[in-house]
């Protein structure tokens, strides 16, 4: 049975910590659904992990749309979640609307996730809502605000926790199913956790969230530079890098393949 967002919301009630990781390809998804985390997201992330970009920003619909459709035939029984990407939903209700409906439509995932809160986000997150289309909210540090927002810890003044709390708040109202807290403090996620029916999924948020999600090249320890709050829990980088020197050397001195 594939999973649905009211699972999630379940899992809050029960108290049943949620997992969430990262997939841009089929291989990694069926991974990630054979590991049995909760829910895949295919984080624009990608643009920088798996594409090559130093930020979030130039990835296109068609990019996203073409890695989440192999995330879901890779993780068919999995709950799939894709980014929309920059500049595909911050123009207009219609235009977010649009660009969701592809993604699943086409993608086949189950929901979207969109970055951002008052005021613009919170009539967006309704519109789409109200079209049948489930979406995760981000709060806090957004990457594709990194122009404005640079990547530091956000939250930090009152008028800025503040301004997150009435966010999530309003996010909840206009039918997000969950909401990423990312780098924000952890007593600002606790509180906000408490506060919300919705679970909070947090990066770098602490430990009082409903949920932790985490990019699979850094948990896998692939990742050249991570950010602070992320663990690796596997130094695959080194051991690939092992592996194809091995090969390298038997093929230079003909011990592979066999004679
Ligand atoms: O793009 C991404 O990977 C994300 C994080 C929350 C993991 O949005």
């Amino acid at each position: 049975m594939v999973a649905s967002v009211m699972h999630l919301q379940s899992y809050k009630k029960r108290k049943h910590p949620i997992t969430a990781l990262t997939a841009w390809d089929a291989l990694f998804a069926s991974i990630l659904e054979d590991a049995g985390v909760d829910f895949i997201l295919v984080g624009d992330s990608l643009a920088m992990v798996a594409l090559g970009h130093t930020s979030t920003i130039p990835l296109s619909l068609d990019e996203l749309i073409h890695h989440a459709k192999a995330v879901r035939r890779g993780a068919s029984r999995s709950l799939v979640v894709c980014d929309l990407p920059f500049m595909t939903y911050q123009v207009s209700p219609q235009q977010a609307l649009e660009a969701a409906g592809r993604c699943l439509k086409e993608a086949l995932v189950d929901a979207v996730k969109l970055e951002g809160g008052y005021p613009r986000m919170v009539e967006t997150v309704a519109v789409l809502v109200e079209s049948g289309i489930p979406v995760l909210g981000h709060l806090g540090l957004t990457p594709q605000s990194v122009k404005i927002l640079g990547l530091h810890q956000q939250g930090q003044s009152l008028e800025a926790r503040k301004k997150i709390s009435e966010e999530a708040l309003a996010l909840q109202a206009a039918g997000a199913f969950a909401i990423v807290l990312e780098h924000i403090p952890a007593d600002l996620a606790q509180e906000l956790t408490e506060q919300l029916d919705i679970p909070t999924i947090g990066i770098g948020a602490g430990p009082h969230c409903d949920g932790q999600v985490l990019v699979t090249a850094d948990l896998l320890g692939f990742s050249t530079r991570m950010p602070p709050f992320a663990k690796a829990y596997a130094n695959l980088r080194t051991e690939a890098i092992e592996a194809v020197q091995r090969f390298c050397q038997d093929v230079q001195s003909q011990q592979f393949p066999d004679r």
